[in-house]
C-alpha cells in the first residue's frame, strides 16, 4: 500500500491523480490540499485548504507527494519531501525551476526520489532509465507549439485570454496554458530538465511536434534516439509516477499507429522569446531562473486579468531579469526573498510594458 499525498486536489492534474488513486487498491490518499477551493468531494482522512502544506505532510507521514500545486506556492513542499527522503511526483515545476540548486542539495541530503510528471519530463525518464550519462548526446523536448503555432508576431497583437487558453491537444490548468501559449513553459521545462537529468542546457534541445503524440525523446552517442509515444492525456505520466516502477494499467486506447502523421519544425523564438528567455536565464543560474519564473507568474496573471497584452508578457519578464539580476541563493529565506523581489519588480513593470504597447 502506497500512502500518497495530493497537493492542488481541486486543479486539473488533481483531480485526474484522484481518478487514478482510485482506481488502484494498493494507492491510497492519504491527504489532500488545495489553495481555497472547498475539498468537499476528496475522500482523504486528512484534507486542508490553505495553509502551510509541509505542516500537512508532516502529519500526514506519506510515503509520495504528488505536488500538483500550480506555481512557487508548491517550493515548500518539493523541498520538504526531497529533504525527508519521501518520493516526490512532481507536476509542480515551478518548485523545481525556481529552485533547482536547493532542491538538488535536499535531494542528496534527505535521498528523496523525484518521479517527474511533466509528460515530457516522465517520457524522458523513461527513455533514459538503466542507461549511463556518458551514452546521451541530447535530451530533446516536444511541445506542441500551442495555440498561436504558425502566426506571426503582428497576428498577436489584439489575442485575450480566451484564445490563447484555447490549447489544440491538452486540457490543463490557466496559468501553464497560457505558458503554453508563449513557449514559457517549455522554456520552464528546459530548465526543468537541465537539474532532473543534470543535463547541461546546450545539450537540451526544444522541437515542435504539434499532435503531441511525441512526448520527448533521447537522443544517444551512437546516433540512435529513443522516443516516447502516446496520446496526450496526463493520466499516463500521472499513474506511471504513482504506481513506479509497477506502470500499472490505465484506461486509455492503444495508440492507433496507421492513423498517425508525424512532423516536427524548428520553434519560433523570435514571436515567442519566452522560450530563449528561459536558456540564459538557466544558463546564468543561480536565482535568475527564480526571477524569470516569478516575473512570469505575475505577467501571466495579468494577462488573464486583462491588464497586460499577450506580447507584452516577455517584455516585463525580460525587464525583470534585466533589473534584478540573478540574486543570492544559498538558503529558502533568500530564494523567498528573491522571488518577492522579483515580483514586485514584475508588478512596476507591468504599467510600463501595457502603456508601451497602447
Ligand atoms: N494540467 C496539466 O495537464 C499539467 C501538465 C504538466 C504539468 N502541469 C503542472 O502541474 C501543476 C498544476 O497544474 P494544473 O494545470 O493542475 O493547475 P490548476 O488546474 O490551476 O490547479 C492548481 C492547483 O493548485 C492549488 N493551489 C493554487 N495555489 C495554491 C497555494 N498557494 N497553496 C496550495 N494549493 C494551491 C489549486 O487550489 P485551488 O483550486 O484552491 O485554487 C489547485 O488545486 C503546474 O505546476 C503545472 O505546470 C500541469
Amino acid at each position: 500500500m502506497k500512502r500518497v499525498a495530493l497537493l492542488g486536489a481541486t486543479g486539473s492534474i488533481g483531480r485526474q491523480a484522484i481518478e487514478i488513486v482510485v482506481a488502484h487498491p494498493e494507492l491510497e490518499l492519504c491527504a489532500a490540499a488545495s489553495g481555497s477551493t472547498p475539498l468537499d468531494d476528496v475522500a482523504a482522512p486528512l484534507k486542508q485548504v490553505g495553509g502551510d502544506l509541509t505542516e500537512l505532510l508532516e502529519r500526514a507521514q506519506p510515503d509520495v507527494v504528488l505536488n500538483a500545486v500550480v506555481g512557487f506556492a508548491g517550493v515548500h513542499a518539493t523541498l520538504w519531501a526531497l529533504e525527508h527522503g519521501v518520493d516526490l511526483a512532481l507536476a509542480n515545476k515551478e518548485s523545481l525551476v525556481a529552485a533547482g540548486e536547493l532542491a538538488l542539495a535536499a535531494r542528496l541530503r534527505g535521498g528523496g526520489r523525484i518521479l517527474p510528471v511533466d509528460s515530457e519530463h516522465s517520457a524522458l525518464f523513461q527513455c533514459l532509465e538503466g542507461r549511463e550519462p556518458e551514452q546521451v548526446d541530447t535530451l530533446v523536448l516536444t511541445g506542441s507549439g500551442g495555440p498561436f503555432r504558425g502566426r506571426r508576431r503582428e497576428e498577436l497583437e489584439t489575442v485575450g485570454p480566451e484564445q490563447a487558453l484555447a490549447h489544440p491537444t491538452w486540457r490543463m490548468g490557466p496559468k501553464i496554458t497560457i505558458d503554453s501559449a508563449t513557449l514559457a513553459n517549455k522554456g520552464l521545462e528546459v530548465i526543468e530538465a537541465h537539474f532532473l537529468f543534470g543535463v547541461p542546457y546546450d545539450r537540451i534541445e526544444v522541437v515542435i511536434q504539434p499532435t503531441s503524440i511525441v512526448h520527448s525523446l533521447v537522443r544517444f552517442r551512437d546516433g540512435a534516439a529513443l522516443a516516447h509515444l502516446g496520446y496526450p492525456d496526463m493520466r499516463v505520466p500521472i499513474s506511471y509516477a504513482l504506481t513506479y516502477p509497477q506502470r500499472a494499467e490505465t484506461p486509455l486506447r492503444p495508440l492507433d499507429l496507421a492513423s498517425l502523421a508525424l512532423e516536427f519544425a524548428e520553434p519560433d523564438t523570435e514571436t515567442f522569446p519566452m522560450l530563449s528567455l528561459a536558456r540564459s536565464a538557466g544558463e546564468e543560474g543561480g536565482g535568475a531562473p527564480c526571477v524569470y519564473n516569478a516575473a512570469n507568474e505575475v505577467a501571466v496573471g495579468a494577462f488573464l486579468a486583462g491588464r497586460l497584452p499577450f506580447l507584452a508578457i516577455p517584455d516585463v519578464v525580460h525587464e525583470t531579469l534585466e533589473t534584478v539580476g540573478s540574486g543570492s541563493v544559498r538558503d529558502l529565506d533568500e530564494l523567498l526573498t528573491l522571488d518577492r523581489q522579483a515580483r514586485a519588480c514584475a508588478e512596476g513593470a507591468l504599467t510600463a510594458a501595457a502603456g508601451g504597447r497602447g
